[in-house]
């Protein structure tokens, strides 16, 4: 049985992760034989196994238990005409300073008048810098083919918002919900994928009568810090928070985030926006095309508003990371322990056969093939058994099932638990199913 937990603390336990991430290929720094491209990463196969978890977990809260949200996949580049009338082309900015004495570059809103390079105080007045990526679509570097590639998903489902209204036969309240990358040129990227330049978003735009946004805006708060509690992460490591009117973004009347303890201190895992009808609006204005509701029941024609909790999943994958990063004593020896939800974890179950042996190899893989249907597997059979679990509790793996010579008598494997590190002898029969009561969450 593991012995008492004493986790590393800040900045300890950033660094294990880190390290963690690199070594196991859950993350890697991008083109990384050429030197790499600041602050862009690549997800390798642990970390692009888990990150289709964090979605999957999101998908599941947000659009499959639920009636009242459909998905779409909007496209990335996009006609600056949406970013025109968003407001982004105007707005979606940050200050930027530059250091004159080593020429470093900062947010002005991130530093206290000093450049963290060099410790000058002489810096140039703060300048908005727009933080979306311009390019060109098609053969001509021309205006007339400027494209941006999205900043943000949520513009994706307002433009859409008639499309879906109509094909769905949807009424508000009503959710539109999308996944995908996202791109800033962020002037300072860092902690890791805490801030990158290509990140990835799960968003909701959840659409309402006008008078009832207060209402779902708070419901969707308490969802929200509820599904990250729900994967794992202890309730004492978030909070909510309510934005200073100065904080809000150009198209919010109330932002509320969901933050996490990071090993810095408190810092943003997704924002809840009472977004209003400023969307709906701009867009109606602009393309010329009404994107009013006509409400059969009352008769009148109005302009939803929007609620829209938007969370950024590289970012939750490194919080979930962190949360469940653990060091703990088995039998004399440290163990590092990734105390993973399992539904999060990269793979469910490894598959162990005891031994390296031709006899053991048949029954293996059929007890392989029989979880692979359900669950992904990874199937090991390579060192001691001990330094297998070890393996597997490092990368989060919540069961390993070891197929032994007694198995190939009474056709049963031992399932091992990560966390409490017991074993349960179960007959191969009954394995898929006790392993699927152990996910249902
Ligand atoms: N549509 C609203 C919107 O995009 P946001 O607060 O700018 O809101 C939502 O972004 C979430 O996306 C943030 O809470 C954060 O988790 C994530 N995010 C934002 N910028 C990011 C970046 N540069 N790198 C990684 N994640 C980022």
């Amino acid at each position: 049985m593991p012995t008492s937990s004493e986790s590393p603390t800040s900045p300890g336990l950033f660094e294990a992760v880190v390290n963690l991430c690199k070594r196991r290929g859950f993350v890697f720094p991008s083109a990384e034989i050429y030197g790499g491209i600041r602050s862009t990463y690549d997800y390798g196969p642990l970390g692009a196994l888990m990150l289709r978890n964090v979605r999957e977990a999101w998908w599941r809260a947000m659009i499959q238990e639920r009636d009242d949200v459909v998905p779409i996949d909007a496209a990335i580049l996009t006609n600056p005409k949406v970013w025109e009338a968003s407001g982004h082309l105007a707005t979606f900015t940050d200050p930027l300073v530059d250091c004159r004495n080593c020429k470093e570059r900062w947010r002005a809103d991130q530093i206290e008048d000093v450049c963290p390079n060099c410790g000058s105080k002489d810096l140039t007045e703060a300048r908005p810098f727009n933080l979306m990526f311009k390019t060109y679509v098609g053969p001509v570097e021309a205006e007339s083919s400027v494209a941006y590639l999205r900043p943000e998903t949520a513009q994706g489902m307002f433009v859409n918002f008639l499309n879906v209204l109509t094909t769905m036969r949807r009424k508000p309240p009503f959710g539109i919900a999308q996944i995908g990358r996202a791109f800033r040129n962020e002037i300072t990227p860092g902690n890791f994928v805490f801030r990158t330049r290509e990140f990835e978003l799960m968003e909701l735009e959840f659409f309402v009568p006008p008078a009832d946004s207060p209402r779902w805006h708070e419901y969707w708060c308490e969802q929200r810090l509820a599904w990250y509690t729900r994967y794992g992460i202890a309730s004492e490591k978030l909070r909510l928070r309510p934005h200073e009117k100065e904080e809000l973004s150009h198209y919010s009347a109330g932002t509320t985030d969901v933050e996490f303890a990071f090993p810095w201190g408190w810092g943003e895992l997704e924002g809840i926006a009472n977004r209003t009808d400023f969307d709906l609006r701009a867009h109606q204005e602009a393309s010329g095309t009404s994107l009013e509701y006509f409400d059969q029941a009352t008769g009148e024609n109005y302009l939803p508003h929007v609620v829209e909790p938007a969370a950024g999943a590289t970012r939750a994958m490194m919080a979930f990371l962190l949360a469940a990063y653990d060091e703990d004593e088995i039998g004399g020896e440290r163990r590092a322990v990734l105390r993973l939800h399992p539904r999060l974890a990269p793979y469910q179950v490894a598959v162990l056969p005891l031994s390296k042996k031709d006899t053991l190899a048949t029954l293996s893989r059929e007890v392989l093939h029989r979880l692979q249907r359900h669950f992904m597997c990874e199937f090991d059979e390579t060192q001691s058994i001990g330094r297998r679990y070890r393996r597997q509790d490092e990368i989060g793996t919540p069961y390993c099932v070891t197929i032994d010579f007694e198995s190939l008598e009474d056709r049963q494997v031992t399932v091992r638990d990560r966390d409490s590190t017991s074993q349960t002898r179960l007959p191969i029969e009954d394995i898929v199913a006790h392993l699927l009561g152990c996910f249902d969450t």
